[in-house]
């Protein structure tokens, strides 16, 4: 190419989405396929959310507000926090991203855990920093390791918890003795994409508590729980400082009229939140006690999914899986050469996924 790419750029690996379903379909021949690979919600959204956006079709010759002044005011409601403590997103890969623009020079670091979400790495890598990476260890986040591998140059630590992929998580004393080892200058971002299914009381929650270490940013997402992936909204809490720095450098309307909406009536439907994660969880169970009768080893967990060890070649599960028309992820690529990942589908879905298995693994 004539054009000479940036450094930091060409080392990005891309980010590999779960296939969509329409392309399984189209690929395989098949029709109805169930897809349990990229943590969505099974059960749709509220009902609320697609009579907010009906209704809001008529005025889309406007921009968006460049600030949702009504979902800002419910979260902060919610979070017992003030507006300028948020910062809305294009989905939370954008709170990731601005994040890593707003706060790292050349050079600088940030620490993460290896495997982590593929998002960091890349906004990292995208801003010319330098992602550390701290290997897990028996599966959960290695606090002490990312304390280890701080240096001068740090500016960002990302946790996230629960754990995608393994689904482990990390409990409030875990996460205060780790906080208290990091120094004063480094953000700590706690990516919670997954906190509105976790099942324990321990785990740390960054919302449970008035906002009071400045050093925390909270990244929570309407993807997953609240059903709205296609939407693209998720959003930060953080002290307002930081937020004012987000907000300086973030597209004015990265946020569309649509998502804006949606996810102000998705938040008002706590009806349909509890019901999609109650379905959540006896999918979960219904899933983890299907593939344990089947011998498979099923990982504890507290998100809305499940690592499966199939003892065999993952890749090529998934690929006859996916002739079955049954999605589901490969962990080989981080590593994990006989993992699945599987989320909880309809009880339906869960169904033809453990029968997919159990016949593709030969069981
Ligand atoms: C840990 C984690 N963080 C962030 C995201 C991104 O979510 P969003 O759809 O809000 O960009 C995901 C999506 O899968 C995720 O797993």
């Amino acid at each position: 190419m004539l054009f000479s790419v940036s450094e930091s750029v060409k080392a990005i690996k891309p980010y590999e989405a779960g296939k969509p379903l329409s392309e399984v379909e189209r690929e395989y021949g098949i029709a109805d396929a169930v897809k349990l690979a990229s943590n969505e919600n099974p059960f749709g959204c509220s009902p609320n959310v697609t009579q907010a956006v009906v209704s809001k079709l008529s005025g889309m010759n406007r921009y968006p507000e460049p600030i949702p002044f009504t979902l800002c005011q419910k979260l902060a409601e919610k979070y017992h926090v003030g507006m300028e403590n948020l910062v809305i997103g294009n989905g939370s890969d954008d709170i990731i991203a601005l994040l890593a623009h707003g706060f790292l020079d050349p050079g600088q670091e940030a620490v993460m855990p290896l495997p982590s979400f593929l998002m960091y790495e890349i906004s990292v890598k995208t801003a010319k920093g330098v992602p550390v990476m701290v290997p897990l260890k028996d599966f959960s986040t290695n606090l002490d390791g990312l304390v280890k591998a701080v240096t001068p140059e740090t500016k960002l630590v990302f946790v996230t918890n629960p754990f995608n992929p393994t689904g482990a998580a990390i409990t409030r004393d875990e996460f205060i003795r780790f906080a208290d080892q990091l120094p004063d200058n480094v953000l700590i971002i706690v990516d919670e994409a997954y906190i509105e299914f976790v099942r324990s009381d321990s785990v740390y929650n960054s919302l449970a508590v008035p906002l009071a270490d400045p050093r925390i940013v909270t990244i929570r997402t309407f993807s997953k729980a609240y059903g709205l992936a296609g939407f693209r909204i998720g959003y930060g809490v953080m002290d307002k400082a930081v937020a004012e720095i987000l907000n300086r450098i973030r597209q004015p309307f990265n946020v569309n009229s649509l998502a804006q909406v949606a996810a102000q009536a998705a938040l008002e439907d706590t009806d349909f939140l509890s019901k999609a994660i109650s379905g959540t969880h006896k999918g979960l169970d219904f899933l983890t006690q299907k593939f344990s009768e089947a011998g498979f080893e099923v990982m504890p967990t507290q998100a809305n999914f499940l690592m499966v060890d199939v003892k065999t070649d993952s890749r090529e599960i998934c690929e006859k899986l996916l002739r079955k028309g049954v999605v589901v992820r490969s962990l080989a690529s981080y590593g994990y050469d006989t993992f699945l990942r599987i989320n909880a589908g309809t009880d339906r879905e869960n169904q033809i996924c453990v029968d997919a298995l159990i016949s593709a693994a030969g069981k």
